[in-house]
């Protein structure tokens, strides 16, 4: 598996999502995707699938040292107290002792961010995660939240598949050396079927998908797709033995003017203006 880095992480290239993977077919297709190759997993408090990654781990027979895990602690949670209690509760639910990567899941309208900085920032002090991140903050929210943290912020993840346009902040967080993980990847299912990309395919032998993927990977971002479907996760992993032109990218490039976003809930921040 290739491997981006970000401020001193270094993140396998595709990870398994595993939003909604709960209960036993949770726990079955989080250990499919380690069998298939997957060494990099996406959790969250929120998404309540933390014990079916621990689960699935220990049935794979994967070394927990050889797999990154993260997770992330949701804007309710940000107060520090909370916070730091949250993250307890996430270890144990992962069955770990550090997580490989934790993120603030979303900027707080109400916490101030260098106090959930400070948290996050303790938390790697103390050896409960190796890397730290944000997720989901706007250029302005990045700026505070950089200049108040005392330790590097090694990734940033945000929404990034074809169809939506983040150069802002991709360009702000990578000037700061951070990795971008693309959420939502395959854009929830609506990348199967886009002409453009089941054209590219065909030129390549490969699944509009896997054109999605490659694509992000070309542009040096991780990504993080979900699938229940051994098929759709071996394709998703799938990747590294074909380039796309740069007429090809450039082509892709285009589709951002779309520009179509799939997770906005009412907590979102007023998102960069393009
Ligand atoms: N930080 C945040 O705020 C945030 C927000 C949203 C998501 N995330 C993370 O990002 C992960 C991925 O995002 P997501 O799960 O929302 O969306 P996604 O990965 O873009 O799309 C998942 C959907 O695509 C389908 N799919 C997967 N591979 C496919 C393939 N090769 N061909 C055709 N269809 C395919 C899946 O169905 P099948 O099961 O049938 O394959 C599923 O319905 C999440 O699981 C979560 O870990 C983070």
């Amino acid at each position: 598996m290739e491997i981006i880095e970000g401020n001193g992480a270094r993140i396998p290239a595709v990870g398994l999502g595993t939003m909604t993977l709960n209960g036993e077919k949770g726990i079955e297709a989080i250990k499919t995707a380690l069998d298939v190759g997957y060494r990099h997993l996406d959790t969250a408090a929120v998404y309540d699938t933390e014990k079916e990654n621990a689960a699935a781990l220990a049935a794979s027979g994967v070394k927990r040292e050889d797999v990154f895990i993260t997770t992330k602690i949701r804007q309710d949670d940000a107060e520090p107290a909370a916070f730091a209690a949250r993250l307890e509760q996430s270890l144990e639910n992962l069955k770990v002792k550090h997580v490989d990567l934790l993120l603030i899941h979303w900027p707080s309208k109400v916490v101030p961010i260098k106090d959930t900085i400070g948290a996050l920032c303790k938390a790697k002090k103390e050896g409960k995660t190796k890397h730290i991140g944000l997720s989901n903050f706007t250029t302005a929210l990045l700026d505070e939240a950089w200049n108040a943290a005392s330790e590097p912020l090694a990734c940033h993840q945000i929404e990034v598949h074809p169809f939506i346009n983040q150069d802002k902040v991709i360009a702000a967080s990578k000037k700061r050396g951070m990795a971008i993980v693309a959420y939502c990847p395959i854009a929830r299912g609506k990348i199967p079927g886009a002409e453009v990309l089941d054209r590219i395919g065909k030129q390549h032998r490969k699944t509009a998908a896997q054109v999605s993927l490659r694509y992000l990977f070309q542009l040096g971002l991780v990504s993080i797709p979900r699938s229940t479907s051994r098929g759709h996760l071996k394709e998703n992993i799938e990747i590294f033995d074909f380039k796309l032109s740069d007429a090809e990218m450039a082509e892709l490039k285009k589709l951002n003017a779309t520009n179509m976003r799939v997770v906005n809930p009412p907590h979102a921040p007023v998102w960069d203006t393009l």
